[in-house]
């Protein structure tokens, strides 16, 4: 559905559109400008600022989400292309207190520095785990090399990545868990 609205302090007219979407379980009904990325609309207009901003053109994916399952760049697509579909943010991985095997792993493999690129690279993570492609460390960091880390901590975000993919993290009661169901996104 569209309406047209006034520009604040403009006499020009913008386009407004309803899009409905499911973003970390809760359904949400939103008036949207057609321009406005889904980026922005996470970041600046649901204060779900997990989800980080880099260069903004699809270089560096820090603005990776999952759009049904799969993974996107956030900066990339319009909020209106997206009507009727369920997002996950890095602040939808968790079930309540219990982190994701991922957000986990990280932590087990010092997976991070600064953390800027961390939420993206956990979306893709969970993204390409999947995808079910990756079997191993080439394919890993083949398959996640869109997501940048100025740290250079690829080689243990491959180390957490590969720890999950292969069921060797433990879960909170020591137990170990299975390896990735592709499938599966939690959230
Ligand atoms: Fe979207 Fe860099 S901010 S890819
Ligand atoms: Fe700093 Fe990746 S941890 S950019």
């Amino acid at each position: 559905m569209s309406a047209v609205a006034p520009t604040p302090g403009s006499a020009l007219a913008v386009s407004v559109h309803t899009v409905c979407l499911t973003i970390n379980g809760r359904r949400l009904s939103i008036e949207v400008e057609a321009w406005v990325t889904l980026l922005d609309l996470l970041r600046e207009r649901l204060d779900l600022i997990g989800t980080k901003k880099g260069c903004d053109h699809g270089q560096c994916g820090a603005c990776t989400v999952l759009v049904d399952g799969r993974r996107i760049n956030s900066c990339l697509t319009l909020a209106v292309m997206q009507d009727g579909k369920e997002i996950t943010t890095v602040e939808g991985l968790a079930q309540g207190e219990v982190l994701h095997p991922l957000q986990r792993a990280f932590i087990e493999h010092d997976a991070f520095q600064c953390g800027y690129c961390t939420p993206g690279q956990l979306c893709s993570a969970v993204g390409l785990l999947n995808e079910g492609q990756a079997r191993n460390r080439d394919q890993v960091r083949e398959l996640m090399s869109g997501n940048i880390c100025r740290c250079c901590a690829y080689p243990q975000i491959t180390d957490a990545v590969m720890s999950v993919l292969q069921g060797e993290e433990q879960d909170g009661g020591g137990a170990s868990i299975q390896p990735w169901i592709p499938g599966t996104v939690p959230g």
